[in-house]
């Protein structure tokens, strides 16, 4: 099929590059000249394990460009894909100027029946609004239909997501547009659920909130377990080999980041709202997470009593594994309160110093872990990279200054740590 993705951010390049590796003729569509020349090249602005090979074999093969000429990308394709930013506004709402933009340049440049695919993560109703603003433009002389088909891909395995999902989510309201989407996704093995556009979008908001939702349960039930010394790790193996809960997403730690969380559970917060309910649970779920982060702070405190004049070594700088990406990293955040604290960092990650830096210039970049905790007051495991978990633990004591260990992904195992001689703080262990 012939397709056009609108918008080479994260999830446009991921769709483009994996629907072209699937045998369809894909155009890339996006407003930067600079970056669409480059990802002609086969330069992958972004860091996906995977993506950039991907991306260069597609290329090569003839069956995915990229341009800036959005009418082109609507005349040469037969469904196109819209996957612009939905960044939050202050109040938590998302802004939705991309999108509205793109609708409209799709809508002027329509040739004829087009099927436009919203795949950006954006409210309910965002659909309903699409197909207003493109009747409007269109003023009805040509025929077209939308659709939603969220994403559910997570960085660092987005192209596994892709091409292994748990499900395919289609929100449709005509069969024509059906027969298009279910022609398009032919060949995945997974289940196929076809509904009306509202409840597609419902569906990747109900999801996300729900995975964020386990995240700040187990940091809760973490806090419990400090106070009467059980061990949250245990306590969730415990609670996910029953089928009903499972285990994933129950790592305690110091709180989910990242693009797509945060923004997603205050949009929705804002969604509830507006349409008049007011979705208490997810505030809480919020405030579960920000806690966890000053929950790092004050076990420093309680290590180094005054950060002021201390020196702190971050190990991990990303919000997870596997990834470059630092928006609303736990690092970030950290790292400014202890900046704003009087304290010196050194910090080491393996793919996102460069993007840390950009966000805490005061932060020292260091080459790896020791050099990082090299006469620090204290070491912060904020991501669990794995490279952090086979540490040389004598090692790492010998370059501290003192040998304190604030784990806030849960990677050590606290009776060694307390054996190699760590004054070592766990998240509910
Ligand atoms: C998420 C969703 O998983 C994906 O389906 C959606 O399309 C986009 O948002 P992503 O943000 O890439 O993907 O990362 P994910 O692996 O879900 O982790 C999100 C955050 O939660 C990370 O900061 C991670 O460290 C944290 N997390 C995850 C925990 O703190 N504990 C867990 O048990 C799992």
């Amino acid at each position: 099929m012939k397709l056009s993705v609108i918008g080479a951010g994260y999830v446009g390049l991921v769709t483009a590059a994996c629907f072209a590796d699937r045998g369809h003729q894909v155009i890339g569509v996006d407003t930067v000249e600079e970056k669409v020349r480059g990802l002609n090249r086969g330069e992958v602005p972004v860091y996906e394990p995977g993506l950039e090979d991907l991306t260069r074999r597609n290329l090569d093969a003839g069956r995915l460009t990229f341009t800036t000429n959005t009418a082109q990308a609507v005349r040469d394709g037969e469904i196109i894909f819209i996957s612009v930013g939905t960044p939050s506004r202050s109040g938590g709402e998302a802004d939705l100027t991309a999108v509205a933009t793109a609708a409209e340049q799709v809508a002027e440049a329509l040739p004829g029946y087009r099927l436009i695919v919203e795949k950006s993560t954006v409210p309910v109703r965002t659909g309903e609004r699409i197909k207003q603003v493109m009747q409007l433009a269109t003023r009805g002389a040509v025929e077209f239909d939308v659709a939603c088909n969220p994403e559910f891909l997570r960085e660092g395995s987005a192209i596994e997501d892709f091409q292994r999902p748990d499900r395919i989510v289609l929100g449709v309201d005509t069969e024509r547009a059906e027969r298009l989407l279910r022609e398009l996704y032919r060949g995945f093995d997974c289940p196929i659920l076809v509904t009306d556009l509202s409840t597609a979008e419902l569906i990747k908001h109900a999801s996300n909130a729900f995975l964020a939702l386990k995240i700040s349960y187990i940091n809760a039930i973490a806090n419990l377990c400090d106070r009467v010394g059980a061990d949250v790790e245990v306590v969730a193996d415990g609670m996910g080999y029953d089928r009903r809960i499972g285990r994933a997403f129950l790592d305690a730690g110091v709180g989910y980041g990242g693009s797509c969380f945060p923004k997603d559970l205050a949009a929705f917060v804002k969604i509830a709202e507006e349409v008049g309910y007011d979705f208490a649970l997810l505030r809480e779920v919020q405030k579960v997470n920000a806690e966890q982060r000053d929950l790092i702070i004050r076990h420093l405190q309680q290590a180094v009593w005054v950060l002021s004049g201390r020196t702190i070594a971050l190990l991990g700088a990303a919000f997870k594994p596997n990834t470059d990406d630092v928006r609303e990293s736990p690092a970030v955040e950290i790292g400014r309160r202890l900046v704003r604290d009087g304290a010196a960092l050194r910090v080491y990650d393996p793919a996102a110093l460069h993007n840390f830096l950009q966000e805490v210039p005061e932060a020292q970049p260091c080459r790896d872990s020791y050099d990082a905790a090299a006469g620090a007051d204290a070491v912060v495991v904020l991501t669990a990279w794995d490279e952090f978990r086979t540490l040389d633990l004598a090692r790492l004591r010998s370059v501290l200054r003192r040998p304190v260990v604030v784990d806030g992904r849960n990677i050590f195992d606290p009776p060694t740590m307390r054996a190699a001689g760590f004054l070592y703080y766990g998240i509910g262990r």
